[in-house]
């Protein structure tokens, strides 16, 4: 898939950044979020959960408000492209930091750009005071947990609570410590 090119990337650099989401580019988010989704949750979610999931929570003005409640969303950009998205935030007084999204391009998957991507993510969060992320993942989706475990995390919970429309998010919490 073609990606779209990123005003503030360095020119001629294939490295790993993140970068803010503007609050104009949330609609992007959005669209990214469509292509992603579908590949990655088709075989353990019926398309009709898929698609009130993505109204749900990635909505423009979804989104809009998440990043007034103090969530930051970031491109994940590999030389100046962006391959994927993040959200996180905000830090809790005890340092407990909700990791919401973290997407990636089926194109761009199992190369090492997760973990990478991940950790950067970590030394930014780790700077805003958190010292322990949580976040949700789909039970049946092993090659996240896979992925998560890989990268630290271990099963904090599960939980499994309606969302609306007669589906439920069925989910383990996993955790990592940053200390
Ligand atoms: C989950 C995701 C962010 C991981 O990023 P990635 O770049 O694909 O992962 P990495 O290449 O860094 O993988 C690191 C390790 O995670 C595990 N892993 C990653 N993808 C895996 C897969 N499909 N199957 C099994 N293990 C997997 C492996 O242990 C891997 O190490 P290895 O390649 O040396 O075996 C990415 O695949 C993605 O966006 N998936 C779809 C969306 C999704 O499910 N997001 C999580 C929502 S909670």
């Amino acid at each position: 898939m073609s990606s779209h090119p990123d005003t503030a990337a360095p020119p001629a650099e294939n490295s790993l950044r993140l970068a803010p989401v503007a609050p104009g580019d949330l609609g992007a988010v959005s669209e990214m979020a469509a292509l992603i989704w579908p590949d990655a949750y088709g075989a353990i979610l019926p398309a009709a959960q898929i698609d009130h999931m993505l109204r749900w929570m990635y909505d423009p003005e979804k989104l809009r408000a998440d990043l007034a409640d103090g969530v930051a969303m970031w491109w994940v950009l590999r030389g100046g492209d962006r391959i994927g998205f993040l959200a996180a935030g905000p830090v809790d007084a005890a340092g407990l930091c909700p990791l919401h999204k973290c997407y990636l391009l089926p194109s761009v998957q199992r190369c090492g750009n997760g973990s990478e991507a991940l950790a950067r993510l970590c030394e930014t969060l780790a700077c805003d005071g958190a010292r322990l992320i949580e976040l949700r993942v789909n039970r049946h989706n092993a090659p996240a947990i896979a992925f998560y475990r890989k990268n630290g995390f271990s099963l904090h919970a599960e939980d499994c609570r309606p969302i609306g429309a007669g589906f439920v998010m069925d989910d383990y919490l996993m955790r990592r410590s940053l200390d």
